[in-house]
């Protein structure tokens, strides 16, 4: 994320004369009403945020980063934040019943409550895209300790879900004001998990149009991908889905919908156990997936595995790649290739007892796109799953 706010503020500041791709550059950057710097961090409400961050950390490897409490003045709530390279985790926890976040979990169960965006001007943020029909969840608001001061605004998304826009130039303390730093004595080595690479929502029945707008109308983001029910439809299980990108590209969020198959749809399984609409899964990117899966597993992150045979086809259809088939067969990591060059990537069972939440591991070598050539082997393994979860 540092490099990509330095490429931002570069292309917006230079005065001296252009070519023709900085000129498009600059034109994107200054007709963009929401220039967006990144992922800041991603908050889960859970019923245990304390034994959440030790699995994060254990499990994915992410090092302990802030804490908020009652030992900071935090009466309601304790949150901590964990951080790997440019990614940041939030757990967050009430601690008493009968208030929003206590609702959340009852409702949801753990899940993803605030995709956080890195912006230069959080007040802008909020009034260029509530002018134009975002629900308002937070006004700006700056929040201001001995390190400087955050802004922070948001708006309501899907669901129960939020988008936060988070200013934080002239702020230089660990997380944000109300946070003191976490140290550990316990920190478990990196998996080699880098930046957030994509966020996916599961939207109900007939929703994904009203969300494709949502963005596309209050946030200036575009339409660079669509599938419709024959691209991910296998024998029992569909859905639909739209890729909607900021203007950069450094955002993307892909928008899913269940659609009409013979049995229930892997988005109608998510909606009926988290209860409504919510993130289903968090795209992570790794420069080297087969140490950072080969890590995972071995600290315990169960993944889907689709079966044998896809290895023994899946070069005559992606073509040559630089890694040996062997490690990656054993994984169970997955290949696919657009017009740009090709992306690894694997996907975990749910990471909590409702069948909801998932991560994927991605390494992308050229590929802008999202695996759709990996659709119906996965979908097939996804729905072995919901099989035996009783629940196809
Ligand atoms: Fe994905």
């Amino acid at each position: 994320m540092e490099q990509q706010v330095c490429l931002f503020i570069e292309f917006i500041s230079k005065p001296n004369v252009m070519s023709a791709t900085e000129t498009l550059d600059k034109k994107i950057a200054t007709t963009d009403f929401l220039p967006l710097l990144g992922t800041d961090y991603i908050e889960f409400y859970v019923g245990n945020a304390k034994q959440a961050a030790h699995f994060y950390k254990t499990a994915f490897g992410f090092q302990s980063l802030a804490y908020a409490g009652p030992e900071t003045g935090c009466r309601d709530k304790a949150s901590y934040a964990i951080r790997q390279h440019k990614l940041t985790f939030v757990f967050t926890t009430p601690l008493r019943p009968g208030n929003e976040i206590a609702e959340h979990v009852h409702k949801h169960g753990d899940g993803i409550r605030a995709i956080a965006l890195r912006v230069a001007d959080a007040t802008a943020a909020w009034t260029e895209t509530t002018k134009r029909g975002a629900e308002s969840y937070m006004m700006p608001h700056h929040y201001k300790d001995d390190h400087g001061t955050v802004v922070m605004s948001g708006i309501k998304i899907y669901g129960d879900t939020v988008h936060l826009f988070i200013e934080r130039e002239n702020y230089d303390g660990p997380f944000m004001p109300g946070f003191r730093a976490w140290e550990s004595n316990y920190n478990p080595t990196s998996t080699g998990l880098l930046h957030v690479d994509h966020c996916v929502g599961n939207v109900g029945w007939g929703q994904m149009e009203k969300w494709v707008k949502f963005y596309a109308d209050t946030m200036g983001f575009r339409n660079i991908l669509s599938f419709d029910d024959k691209d991910i439809s296998t024998e029992y299980s569909a859905l639909m889905s739209k890729v909607m990108s900021n203007g950069n590209g450094y955002v993307k969020f892909p928008i899913n919908e269940p659609a009409e198959g013979k049995k229930k749809s892997q988005v109608e399984e998510y909606l009926e156990f988290y209860g409504g609409e919510g993130v289903q899964h968090v795209a992570l990117a790794t420069n080297n997936i087969i140490e950072t899966v080969s890590e995972l597993q071995r600290r315990g992150i169960e993944f889907l595995r689709v079966p044998g045979n896809y290895y023994d086809t899946v070069l005559e259809r992606v073509g040559h790649i630089d890694e040996d088939l062997a490690p990656l067969r054993e994984l169970g990591v997955l290949i696919d290739r657009d017009d740009e060059g090709y992306l690894l990537q694997i996907f975990t069972k749910p990471v909590e007892d409702r069948p909801t939440l998932f991560f994927e591991i991605i390494q992308r070598k050229g590929a802008k796109s999202f695996g759709k050539g990996n659709f119906k082997a996965l979908f097939e393994a996804i729905e072995r799953e919901q099989e035996v979860r009783g629940n196809l």
